[in-house]
């Protein structure tokens, strides 16, 4: 699978594509992540500027429609497979994981972060890319939100992790769409606290009707929404 992140900030993305699953991830090809600095389609202007003052007033700028349209076509035009088209912007559906499932069964995704009051309108007229929000609050750019999708998306790539369970039994994730059960680790006791008994007895039968048992419990004291 290859992401390409059209961004101002390409650097942003330097520590955390170099650390943990992520790295492993593209060091075995598992992943191709590309940066494209939207700046080098900046034209004519030695401060390679790609923002500008939105018609009719307001505080803030704006990126504009030329450089982002022509940045997206030159680097859909670098590789065969076709790109689903991401625009990450607060006013975007809310990512979850089925959205993060179907991603993950794109041959390409291209992210769009925007950075001060977004992009030019024409930008998503023109491109038709679909629109993700990973909350409802405002970041100060696309970049942490690319992060998040790539995240999510990546983990589910196979091979990336190393027990194909660990994501299965995840919580939202295809199966039940609920909250995972609660995991215990050594040791047995800590400060009075145990671990229940069924999960150190061995039965295989018993720990899974404990842990479907708690699946259920966890998810009508928390998420009551996810059982409606
Ligand atoms: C300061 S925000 C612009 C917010 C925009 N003026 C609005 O009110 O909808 C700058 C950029 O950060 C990114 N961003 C901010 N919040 C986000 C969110 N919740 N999800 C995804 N991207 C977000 C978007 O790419 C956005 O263009």
């Amino acid at each position: 699978m290859r992401f390409d992140i059209v961004t101002l900030f390409p650097a942003i993305f330097d520590g955390y594509l170099t650390q943990g699953l992520l790295d492993k991830a593209i060091r075995n090809e598992l992943v191709q992540i590309k940066r494209h600095d939207l700046r080098d389609w900046a034209r004519d202007n030695p401060h390679r500027q790609v923002d500008d003052r939105p018609f009719g007033g307001g505080p803030g700028m704006l990126l504009q429609v030329e450089p982002t349209v022509n940045c997206v076509e030159a680097i859909e035009a670098m590789d065969d497979r076709p790109a689903r088209r991401i625009l990450l912007t607060p006013q975007g559906k809310r990512l979850d994981q089925p959205t993060a499932e179907d991603l993950a069964d794109s041959p390409r995704v291209l992210l769009l972060c925007g950075r001060y009051e977004g992009f030019d309108q024409r930008v998503v007229d023109i491109l038709e890319p679909e629109e993700l929000s990973i909350g409802d609050f405002v970041l100060n750019g696309g970049e942490v939100a690319a992060m998040v999708v790539i995240d999510a998306v990546v983990r589910l790539l196979p091979g990336v992790l190393g027990d194909e369970n660990s994501s299965r039994e995840d919580s939202f994730s295809r199966g039940n769409r609920l909250l995972e059960f609660p995991q215990y680790t050594r040791p047995r006791t800590f400060r009075g606290h145990e671990v229940p008994e069924v999960l150190l007895s061995g039965d295989h039968g018993r720990i899974a009707a404990w842990r479907a048992d708690q699946v259920r419990l966890r998810t009508e004291q928390r998420r009551g929404d996810l059982l409606r």
